[in-house]
């Protein structure tokens, strides 16, 4: 087996606040290989955005990486200084942030960003950047490269800047994509676009892909293996066919039954009914145990480790074989 491109060992992040502090990340690992799509699905606020980018050294100054071992091809992005890690940003490893209208810088042309990145990387040199933005352009399917590339990103519909956003994520051919909800702001048929697009684009480089969704239906469209949070902890991983078919975990199932009512009904249904903990206190049982229609007193007392339940199937529950036994 290939070394994985990207590995996050037991990774723990603290928000300080004025009153208190927010346990947003409890002991998360997980690995991408080369060339996979990874999928990292939660609801709002499970960790899922504070995961990855502080394991990118983006986090806000009241956030603290606590414990962790990140390793990109090797080497620990925790113990590298900003300057090196803003050198693996935007060259090895491409990202696209959630709001493309926050993270594109509204004075200056699309053209200039996507070019300015491959000259800040040193990627390619004045002339060449040029070519490349037009053909990247192109590819991302935005029409008259040539004229658009003195436009301005408000000058943009939403779905088109966010083809922009991954045109800068992949100018320097990274080797690692990280996108944080790509598709949420826009449109079905645009966020099926905007998926082909990133899904055609990661089969000819054979790059790998994280891509976080609060959809689990984009997860197991778009990706090979999913990890699951809740309260900033790993409650399922496996690759996506266990998913479809051996859900383990009773929040998977929640998940899984939402999308299928979506789609039944035509109508978004809240997908689990209660709310997730306010992570004020670093977890010592269950986190989805006041939602967990499977809850018994064993749930309150003991944090549920992660364990195999069959190969290559992790799951963090007590009672995870007999919530297999009922999904099938
Ligand atoms: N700067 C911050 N200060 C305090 N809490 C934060 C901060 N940023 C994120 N959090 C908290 O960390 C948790 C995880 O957030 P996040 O990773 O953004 O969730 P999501 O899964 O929606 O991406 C949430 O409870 C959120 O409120
Ligand atoms: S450990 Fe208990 S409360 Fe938690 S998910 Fe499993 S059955 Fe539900
Ligand atoms: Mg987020």
């Amino acid at each position: 087996m290939a070394e994985p491109i990207l590995s996050i060992e037991d990774l723990r992040v603290e928000f300080d606040r004025s009153e208190d502090k927010v346990y947003a990340v409890n002991g998360v690992s997980f690995q991408i290989d080369p060339g996979q799509a990874l999928g990292i699905v939660g609801e709002s606020g499970s960790g899922k955005s504070v995961t990855l980018m502080s394991a990118l050294g983006l986090i806000r100054e009241n956030g603290k990486v606590k414990s962790g071992v990140v390793q990109f091809e090797g080497k620990n992005l925790l113990k590298m200084s900003s300057r090196q890690l803003e050198d693996i940003r935007g060259r090895e490893i491409g990202v696209i942030f959630q709001d493309p209208m926050t993270s594109l810088n509204p004075v200056m042309s699309i053209g200039d960003q996507i070019m300015e990145t491959m000259l800040t990387h040193h990627y390619a040199g004045h002339r060449e950047a040029f070519d490349r933005t037009i053909q990247l352009l192109h590819e991302m399917g935005i029409p008259d490269p040539k004229a658009r590339f003195k436009n301005y990103p408000h000058e943009f519909s939403g779905g088109m800047r966010q083809r922009i956003m991954i045109a800068i994520a992949l100018a320097c051919e990274p080797q690692l994509l990280i996108a944080d909800e790509p598709t949420t702001a826009l449109d079905v048929t645009v966020q099926m676009q905007i998926l082909a697009l990133l899904q055609s684009q990661r089969e000819r480089k054979n790059m790998s892909v994280a891509i976080i969704t609060h959809d689990f239906g984009v997860a197991t469209n778009f990706c090979d293996k999913i990890v699951v949070l809740y309260a900033g902890q790993v409650m399922e991983m496996a690759d996506t066919s266990a998913f479809i078919q051996n859900p383990a975990h009773p929040y998977t199932l929640g998940l899984k039954n939402s999308i299928i009512e979506v789609g039944q009904r035509g109508r978004k249904l809240e997908p689990i009914p209660g709310m997730a903990p306010t992570l004020t206190e670093p977890p010592t049982s269950c986190s989805f145990a006041d939602r967990c229609p499977f809850v018994t007193d064993r749930c309150r007392e003991e944090l549920p480790k992660l364990r195999s339940v069959e190969s290559n199937h992790l799951v963090a529950c007590h009672r995870a074989e007999e919530v297999l036994a009922r999904a099938n």
